[in-house]
């Protein structure tokens, strides 16, 4: 039986991008002889002009149905003044929360042939590989009460619940600590357990699991030195376990020690094997309908859909190295331009991959 990726292109440059890794896929497909069907739905601003509502139902049922979801990007100025719980950015967060998605993997990889992009001397980057497992379905962004109420003296006050639950802190680290097994044997969980009672409970509960893994060497840091450390010295992280909020602050401090935020992939996972795929960056609508967008990150998400839900390491494989070769060559998006490189656009680059796949 095919398997099924569901295609959801978003706003701004998020399908300027993701038609870019369609072209990737259908290269892969073809060579090595994959089984996948790809169908597309709206999702984010896009859906809200044409269904009044950022997630239909028709898109969360497809979603629902697929082994993947290849996920561009959602949000833009169009829709900033629509309320909270109609914003394009409620369509990604109900797929994350509906799905259960809970463990967002964001590696940070900084590509040789982009050390002189970075935002950071060469010497501190040089060979950076860091996994950020950010948990994706609880904390700030989820926690209730929330809202905004006018108090008795006709003020109003805006307020949000930072909760976790035992059960959650413990998944996202049993994720976190499979993962640091597999590469460097670090973990270094980020909080605020300092002031916040939920982060306490967090650092506790992670230290308490420190015993069945002790092939991982676990470290504790709270979040405001984590994010100095980033730019300070980042090779001393290996894996990096946080909350949701941390986790979204810090992988895009991370992304700049890659050379920019458009080489950033991730991962949203579930206790299946079912994901969803997507960059770390935004729909940048100062860049949008311009060809100027750069997209790897969402190439890279590809790669990491075949390598997660579908199983397929060895095209996985080839689009890393296909994106590796394309920057041997000196071709770059505007965002990691640097002297003596041949500037491309968004198609450019994504037909280069392209060309070095088949
Ligand atoms: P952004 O990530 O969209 O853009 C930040 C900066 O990075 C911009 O200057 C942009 O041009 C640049 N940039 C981002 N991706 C790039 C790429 N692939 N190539 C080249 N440059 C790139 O963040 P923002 O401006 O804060 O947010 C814009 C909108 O995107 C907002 O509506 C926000 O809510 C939404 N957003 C969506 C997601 C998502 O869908 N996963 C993630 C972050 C932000
Ligand atoms: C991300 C984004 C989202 C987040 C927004 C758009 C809801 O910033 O995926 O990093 O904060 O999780
Ligand atoms: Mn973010």
């Amino acid at each position: 039986m095919s398997r099924q990726i569901l295609c959801l292109p978003g706003d701004g440059i998020g399908p300027e991008i993701v038609t870019e890794a369609l072209k990737v896929l259908d290269t892969v497909k073809e060579r090595f002889s994959l089984d996948i069907e790809v169908s597309h739905a709206l999702v984010g601003g896009a859906a809200i002009d044409a269904e009044g509502t950022p997630l239909p139902a028709e898109t969360l049922k497809l979603a629902k149905q697929s082994d993947a979801i290849l996920f561009g990007a959602v949000g833009g100025p169009k829709w900033d003044d629509q309320p909270m719980t109609n914003r394009p950015e409620k369509g990604l967060l109900g797929l994350r929360s509906e799905l259960d998605l809970f463990a967002n993997l964001r590696p940070a990889i900084l590509f040789p042939q982009l050390a002189e992009a970075s935002s950071l001397k060469a010497g501190l980057v040089a060979g950076l590989d860091i996994l950020i497992v950010r948990e994706l379905t609880g904390g700030i962004y989820f926690g209730e009460p929330r809202g905004v109420r006018t108090l008795e003296n006709g003020e109003r006050e805006g307020y949000n619940t930072y909760v976790y639950r035992e059960s959650e802190i413990k998944r996202i680290a049993k994720v976190a600590f499979e993962a640091a097994q597999k590469r460097n044997g670090q973990l270094c969980s980020v909080d605020k357990s300092n002031v916040l009672e939920v982060t306490a409970l967090w650092r506790e509960l992670v230290s308490g699991m420190a015993d069945d893994y002790r092939d991982v060497e676990l470290s504790h840091m709270y979040v405001d030195n984590a994010t100095m450390q980033l730019v300070r010295k980042p090779k001393q992280f290996d894996v990096i376990v946080t909350g949701n909020m941390f986790g979204d602050i810090l992988s895009d401090c991370a992304a700049m020690l890659t050379g920019s935020i458009g080489m950033l992939p991730s991962a949203s996972l579930n206790e299946k094997t079912q994901g969803m795929y997507e960059p770390v960056h935004g729909s940048a609508p100062d860049i949008a309908g311009q060809g100027k967008a750069n997209p790897l990150a969402q190439i890279l998400s590809l790669a990491m859909l075949l390598r997660y839900s579908l199983g397929e390491m060895a095209a996985a494989d080839a689009i890393e190295q296909a994106v590796g070769d394309v920057l041997d060559q000196g071709l770059r998006t505007g965002d990691i331009a640097s002297e003596g490189c041949r500037l491309v656009s968004t198609a450019q680059m994504g037909d280069a991959v392209v060309n070095c796949l088949q």
